[in-house]
Parts: structure tokens; sequence; C-alpha cells
């Protein structure tokens, strides 16, 4: 495997400085997928991605809605992003049916994806890919490539 774009290990207390550092290297992608174990931690650092970027809306968890909207400004225009989990479903199809490939494939919107490897094959170039481990019960360790 090549080397990562990004590696960096950080707990609650530092997130807000993984997550700058994540930006400047995910600025200018609209797909990023989270792969990780159950809590590792892609919920979390999603809220903290979005607080960083001033989403507006509510943030919550999208296991039972499976995709959540939300909205930021970028540069003074309204940017969308699309918060998935494909925990649930089992394969690229069921992935179609419930219209994640509509959300990654509109342009300009930003798509984060946890479980992404439950339909790997609907993920477009170029995009990342975003592992992260639980390297003790505070800490996270972040590797970032780009695919
Ligand atoms: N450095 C850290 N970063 C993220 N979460 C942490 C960290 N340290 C402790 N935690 C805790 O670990 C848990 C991570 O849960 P979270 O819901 O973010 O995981 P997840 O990867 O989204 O899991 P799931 O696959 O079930 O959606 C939270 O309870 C959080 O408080
Ligand atoms: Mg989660």
């Amino acid at each position: 495997m090549p080397a990562p774009l990004l590696q960096i290990s950080y707990s609650l207390g530092t997130i807000e400085n993984a997550v700058r550092q994540f930006w400047q290297v995910a600025t200018g992608y609209n797909t990023l997928a989270f792969s990780g174990q159950m809590g590792a931690g892609k919920t979390t650092f999603i809220h903290a991605l979005c607080d960083y970027l001033g989403v507006a809306d509510a943030i919550s968890s999208p296991t039972f809605a499976l995709i959540n909207e939300y909205h930021f400004d970028e540069n003074g225009k309204d940017r969308m992003i699309y918060h998935m989990d494909w925990y649930r479903l089992r394969d690229a199809e069921e992935a179609v049916n419930a219209g994640m490939e509509d959300c990654i494939t509109q342009k300009n919107n930003l798509s984060l994806i946890e479980w992404p490897e439950k339909a790997e094959e609907l993920l477009r170039s170029p995009y990342l890919w975003i592992s992260i481990e639980a390297t003790t019960d505070t800490d996270r360790t972040m590797m970032v490539w780009a695919k």
C-alpha cells in the first residue's frame, strides 16, 4: 500500500486540531469514506468536522435514517453534506436502492460515509479512504489515502 497522505493520533481533547490538519488534506474531495470498527470514532470525527465547517443543522447519527443532510457556508455559497451510514446495507445494490449512489454522484456536495466497505464499488475516484483505529480507550490513529 502506498504511504498515507496523512497519519495522525488524537484524543477527544485534541480532536479539533486533528480536524484542522485533516481538512487541509481533504479540501477539494467530494467523497470521504470513513472506515473503522464499531466505536472507533467515525461519527465522533464527522461531528467534529461538521462543527469545524460551521454546519448549522443539528448533527446526529444516521444509523436510523441512513442519510442525514446538513448545510454549511463555503466562501459565501451554500454547500450540502450527506452523512451516510452504510452499516445496515447488505451490498451495492441495496445501497443504490437506498439512494446512496445519487448522493455521491451529485456534483459539489460533500459525502461523508461510514462503513464504506459495504458498497465500496460505488465510490468513484477521486475520493479519500480514511481509516480510524482505537489505539487506547482515549486515543485514535487516523490514516488517510487518496484513491
Ligand atoms: N479520540 C477519540 N475519538 C473518537 N471517539 C473517542 C475518542 N476517545 C474516546 N472516544 C469514544 O469512542 C466512541 C466512538 O463512538 P462513535 O459513535 O464515534 O464510533 P463509530 O465509529 O461511529 O461507531 P459505529 O460503527 O457504531 O457507527 C464514543 O463513545 C467516544 O466518546
Ligand atoms: Mg457511527
